[in-house]
């Protein structure tokens, strides 16, 4: 009578069910019982529970896509070259202070030349015909010799082919010695043009790092003092342009379609604005 009675105390604090019989089977029947109503009854809870918490993860992955695309990749407004852009932070080498010791600075001399040549040798690339067609250039633009593609240079090496113009122009009589005064005068505007574009460069880039100033002990107004930069990885895109960039400048390879070989002496117009805009090295 004593276990009967701790049987059915059992059975009803398990499964709310009086149909509970004697003996130690009946006992574990009555769990399993319980435990299968359980799920039965609480199945499509559960289910749906699983469900929203799958779709909350699923958005949650979209949004960090989302976020991540728009951190490293920037604004996906231009396609071309943008799976080479990386953002980043960084310091400029040398930081604010007045010096000519950077590589691409300083009076002309081999090393400097060699510096900057090589930075701006491999500025001309290879652009497929389907980005000329989505720009609407097919018909105009400059082929490749014996292919489909096209010739083009990205916006940032304009902006360093100018850099290098105007430290030329600032030693003029090492750099340009026999122009003439025509020459020095479109020699000049060709600069103006540079500083213009430079300036609307760095307008759109909008590298919105910190300067602060600090006082100096020698000096009566406050200097600059450079915090980081906005940047993008220079060396993942160089390594980029690198790797589809075309030596224009090859004597004889590019043929103007009337007026023949467009660099038959493989360099170009030094002054660069008697024909254009003509990207020489
Ligand atoms: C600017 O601040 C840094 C510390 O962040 C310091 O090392 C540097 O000398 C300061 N001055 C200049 C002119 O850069």
């Amino acid at each position: 009578m004593k276990g009967r009675q701790s049987d059915q105390y059992f059975a009803v604090q398990t499964s709310e069910d009086a149909t509970s019989k004697e003996g130690f089977l009946e006992k574990g029947q009555t769990r399993y019982q319980y435990e299968a109503s359980f799920w039965q009854r609480h199945k499509m809870m559960v289910l749906a529970q699983l469900v929203i918490l799958g779709l909350w993860t699923l958005i949650m992955y979209f949004v960090a896509l989302q976020i991540n695309s728009l951190s490293i990749h920037g604004p996906d407004l231009i396609h071309f070259a943008r799976e080479a852009i990386f953002w980043e932070e960084r310091k400029f080498k040398l930081g604010d202070t007045i010096q000519e010791d950077s590589i691409y600075s300083g009076r002309p001399s081999q090393e400097l030349d060699r510096a900057w040549h090589d930075l701006l040798n491999v500025e001309n690339i290879r652009v497929d015909s389907d980005t000329m067609k989505h720009l609407g250039r097919e018909q105009i633009g400059v082929r490749i010799p014996g292919e489909e593609n096209f010739i083009g240079t990205l916006n940032v090496y304009h902006e360093i082919h100018c850099l290098k113009r105007i430290h030329q122009y600032m030693y003029q009589d090492h750099y340009f010695p026999d122009i003439d005064d025509s020459q020095r005068e479109m020699n000049r505007l060709h600069n103006e043009h540079c500083i213009d574009f430079l300036r609307q460069s760095a307008m759109c880039h909008g590298d919105v790092g910190l300067i602060t100033f600090e006082w100096s002990p020698t000096n009566l107004i406050p200097i600059a003092n450079a915090t980081t930069h906005q940047c993008v990885n220079w060396e993942k895109l160089d390594q980029w342009t690198r790797e589809r960039s075309v030596d224009m400048l090859q004597p004889g390879w590019l043929v103007h379609p009337t007026l023949g070989p467009a660099f038959p002496m493989g360099e170009g117009d030094k002054i660069g604005a008697a024909t254009g805009h003509v990207h020489g090295p």
